[in-house]
């Protein structure tokens, strides 16, 4: 397989899959419980279809938004995503020179495996953290400050992994961070002996966020659950949302609102932006989708703060149908992990690239000749 034969996240996936010893490709490609709303995630954008008005003069298109204060020059951003270096050696470095091609916002996690400063300094395009608030309040605040130095434009703080979902390929895999190495991985790994030579003999794995304050998930082989459970503050409330938004005191963004109610709150305490989002589906499965949950949002607070619409997106026309409903932009992990674990930045740039035409393409055809004249009018639901 090659990169010149990936015209689509499906092809990027298969290529992921030949690529990736099997529980890491699990580990990005698996959800919760019975994946239902991992599926959904998806399908909700076939439950409307466009209706395109012709003759527009399109010859030159604007796909360009703002969202958080910065203009993107694409309505999709990289969602920030946890353990890159597993997927391919040059993890978030990859990502984010990509990112920075195609001049838009790239995230990356608290579990990010590049550091904060490294990533500050070598990448020009807008950079969001996102925070996992830890039982150890000086951790928590140390991320902060690094992002503060950094000159990180946005935080997005997670508030759906208040426990770790219950993602059963990783528990039939065993995967954990760092890799163990049982003879059942060891079988996986010599059966990839290029992704194994990659990881064994390159810079070594850590998490450059956590170094210094736990052992866990840096040099412990650990699940992504048991982290969660075990290292993350289920306290957390709207106090400590709101302390965290002053103290960042710059674009704050709540990853993980899925009700009007939460939507309405996170204008309260300052927040600059919520992605409605179900973590992919990795979290609590049988929830509604992003897409199903958005018009009720945006109606509600669309016009005090910016609504991004994560997960689910696989197609440009994806994009245009969040974006016809009032998203001010989408973002995702899988559709540009699948191309990352393929073939490194190359990989991400062909999916950006995909991405990009297909929108481009896609607008045309709608004839739009900016983003702003999408709009309900030209989306009718079943
Ligand atoms: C492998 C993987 C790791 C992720 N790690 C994180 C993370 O560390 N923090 C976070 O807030 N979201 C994380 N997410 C969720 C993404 O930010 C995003 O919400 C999700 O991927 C959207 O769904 P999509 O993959 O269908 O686009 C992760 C997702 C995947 C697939």
């Amino acid at each position: 397989m090659r990169l010149t034969d990936c015209h689509n996240t499906e092809h990027f996936r298969r290529f992921a899959e030949r690529r990736l010893p099997s529980p890491i490709f699990h580990y990005i490609d698996g959800a919760a419980d019975d994946e239902v709303t991992y599926r959904r995630n998806t399908a909700a954008f076939e439950t409307c279809d466009l209706v395109p008005n012709v003759l527009a003069g399109v010859e030159h298109i604007d796909m360009s938004t703002t969202v958080m204060g910065q203009k993107l020059d694409l309505p999709l951003f990289l969602s920030p995503t946890a353990l890159q270096r597993l997927f391919h050696y040059d993890g978030e470095r990859a990502v984010g020179k990509a990112a920075e091609k195609f001049g838009t916002m790239f995230g990356i996690s608290s579990l990010a495996t590049v550091s904060i400063e490294e990533i500050g300094s070598t990448i020009s395009t807008p950079k969001l953290f996102q925070l996992y608030v830890h039982k150890d309040k000086e951790l928590t605040k140390s991320m902060i400050d690094r992002c503060k130095e950094a000159n990180f434009e946005a935080m997005a703080l997670t508030v759906d992994t208040i426990v770790g979902g219950n993602r059963e390929r990783d528990l039939h895999t065993g995967f954990t961070s760092p890799p163990k190495l049982t003879f059942k991985s060891l079988l996986s790994f010599a059966a990839h002996p290029v992704w194994a030579a990659n990881y064994f003999f390159r810079e070594k794995f850590g998490l450059p966020q956590l170094e210094g304050y736990v052992g866990e998930g840096t040099n412990i082989s650990v699940s992504v659950a048991d982290y969660f459970n075990t290292m993350l503050d289920q306290s957390m409330d709207w106090k400590a949302a709101e302390a965290i938004c002053q103290y960042w005191g710059k674009p704050f963004v709540l990853k993980g609102i899925m009700s009007v109610d939460d939507a309405e709150r996170a204008v309260e305490i300052g927040a600059k932006a919520i992605m409605v989002s179900n973590h992919g589906g990795r979290q609590l499965d049988g929830s509604r989708t992003p897409f199903d949950q958005l018009a009720e949002i945006v109606d509600a607070v669309g016009d005090k703060i910016d609504v991004i619409c994560d997960g689910g997106i696989r197609r440009g026309t994806h994009i245009l149908k969040a974006m016809s409903l009032g998203a001010k932009a989408c973002s995702g992990g899988r559709f540009y992990l699948y191309a990352l674990a393929a073939a490194g930045q190359a990989g991400v740039e062909k999916a950006l690239t995909n991405l990009r035409n297909e929108i481009e393409r896609d607008m045309k055809l709608m004839g739009c000749r900016s983003i702003q004249d999408l709009s309900r009018n030209n989306l009718r639901f079943r």
